[in-house]
């Protein structure tokens, strides 16, 4: 018998102020513990679908900026969707939204690209809110909570562990 063949997780994200990108860490880091997984985290702008091709599961994370995902997601989503459509049927994603207040139209827009896709969604999407209220607020460097930091460490352990096992 051979060596497990190790699975490849991907992680787009952008991130303005900081706090998507802490989740991602948080994340990576869960994932990082299981050794069957190479895990690439990638920002959005770097990403392409050949890093999309490669992968058998994916993390995509982003701020919700003006009631969607921030544009720098909306551009990655639109330079892979057509070459990686009908390619990468049935793998497993999940998402990350760092939102204000709110976050569900940034994850319902993920959530509507993935299903063109015909991704399979392994959690529901995991939305923190920072509740940053004024200009100043919003555009300040921002902290994630130890507690929340934890669920984006389950969430990658979790998407991880189910490519190690084969179950996604
Ligand atoms: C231009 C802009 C628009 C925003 N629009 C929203 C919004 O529609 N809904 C919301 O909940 N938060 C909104 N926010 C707040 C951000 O989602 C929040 O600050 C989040 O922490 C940003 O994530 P980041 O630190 O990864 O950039 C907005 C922030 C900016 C800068």
């Amino acid at each position: 018998m051979g060596a497990e063949a190790v699975k490849t997780l991907l992680i787009v994200y952008h991130s303005m102020t900081g706090g998507t990108r802490r989740m991602v860490e948080a994340a990576a880091e869960g994932a990082a513990g299981e050794s069957g997984v190479l895990t690439r985290v990638l920002g959005a702008a770097e990403a392409g679908p050949e890093d999309v091709l490669g992968a058998d599961g994916y993390i995509f994370a982003t701020p919700e900026n003006l009631a969607a995902m921030s544009g720098m997601m909306k551009d990655f989503f639109d330079r892979c969707y057509y070459p990686a459509l009908g390619r990468i049927n049935g793998r497993a994603y999940a998402s990350l939204i760092c939102a204000g207040s709110d976050g569900e139209n940034a994850a319902r827009q993920v959530a509507r690209i993935a299903t063109g896709w015909r991704l399979k969604p392994v959690a529901a999407p995991l939305i923190i809110c920072t509740h940053a209220q004024t200009p100043e607020a919003i555009l300040a460097a921002k902290t994630i909570a130890q507690a929340d930091l934890e669920k984006c460490r389950e969430l990658g352990a979790a998407l991880a562990a189910g490519l190690a096992l084969g179950i996604y």
